[in-house]
């Protein structure tokens, strides 16, 4: 068997050849397709030499506007549908739980837990007062005690703490009681650009794109025996839910943020999480 003088049609043959020995079957799997995939592309779109060096640069670039503060990768995913797409593949069909949707590059670790009913803004915040309230439930609708709620969302600003300041503001920790039941002061959620100052911003920008998202509130959910479940809740009649940058938007969780006679918005939203899976990976 030949094992050089390749052509533009005998090349990625010989290439998937190579890496057929991978000892570990999943990543055998990954590299035979992600050199199938990307050898398509290529073949496709057959770039200049300086253009194929083009996104290499935009490549380099997106990774050195990486720390612990900025992912532009995780945007770059984002904006391009494929957080949503591996969502879709993992979440799956929600049934009677309710839907998830992209997790995005502001949740921290380690918010503090506060009790229930108390607020996760700090004095001076930009944004109009809101109460958050609801349940957390199984498919079966029993009410699940000790389920852990993280909660995190921009300003009235637009701006998320992690882009403004060193200290953590409108994040928190909730753990339900038995009631199920939950609570928290925030602030009425404003629709915001995507990061858009690094290379990201300029593929939108390039693509003639907006990089506005729609007003939301994060919730990441956890309750013994049942799915985490990672969503959000839209604010109703936002002018970007039909083209939220980076697809999260779903029927199911645009909800009324209605602005009570004392002006504080009030949202409520009872989550259903599915049980637990049995497998590690749905075949
Ligand atoms: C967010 O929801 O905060 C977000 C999600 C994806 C990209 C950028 C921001
Ligand atoms: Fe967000």
């Amino acid at each position: 068997m030949g094992v050089k003088n390749f052509t533009e049609e005998t090349l990625t043959a010989e290439v998937l050849r190579r890496i057929e020995g991978t000892p570990d079957p999943r990543l055998k799997q990954v590299m035979t397709s992600l050199v199938k995939h990307l050898h398509g592309f290529v073949r496709e779109v057959r770039p200049t030499q300086a253009e194929w060096f083009e996104g290499i640069k935009f490549l380099t670039e997106t990774g050195h506007w990486c720390d612990d503060k900025r992912q532009e990768f995780i945007l770059m995913s984002d904006t391009l549908g494929v957080s949503m797409l591996v969502d879709f593949i993992n979440y799956g069909a929600a049934g009677k739980a309710t839907e998830s949707t992209v997790l995005g590059p502001f949740f921290v670790e380690g918010a503090p837990e506060l009790a229930m009913g108390a607020s996760i803004v700090n004095p001076g915040t930009v944004g109009d007062p809101c109460v958050a309230s609801g349940s957390v439930r199984g498919a079966d609708g029993k009410p699940l005690a000790g389920a852990v709620i993280d909660v995190w969302q921009g300003a009235g600003d637009g701006f998320y703490d992690v882009q403004t300041t060193n200290g953590m503001n409108l994040r928190a920790r909730f753990r339900t009681g038995a009631d199920a039941k939950f609570e928290f002061k925030c602030v009425k959620p404003t629709s915001y650009p995507v990061p858009h100052d690094g290379p990201v911003g300029r593929m939108l920008v390039a693509t003639g794109r907006h990089p506005m998202r729609p007003g939301h509130l994060h919730f990441m959910i956890d309750a013994p025996g049942h799915e985490q479940l990672v969503t959000h809740l839209f604010v109703r009649n936002d002018e970007y839910l039909d083209s939220d940058a980076v697809f999260g938007v779903k029927d199911s969780l645009i909800v009324d943020f209605d602005k009570n006679a004392d002006g504080v918005y009030a949202v409520h939203y009872d989550f259903v999480l599915k049980p637990a899976r049995q497998t590690a990976r749905a075949a």
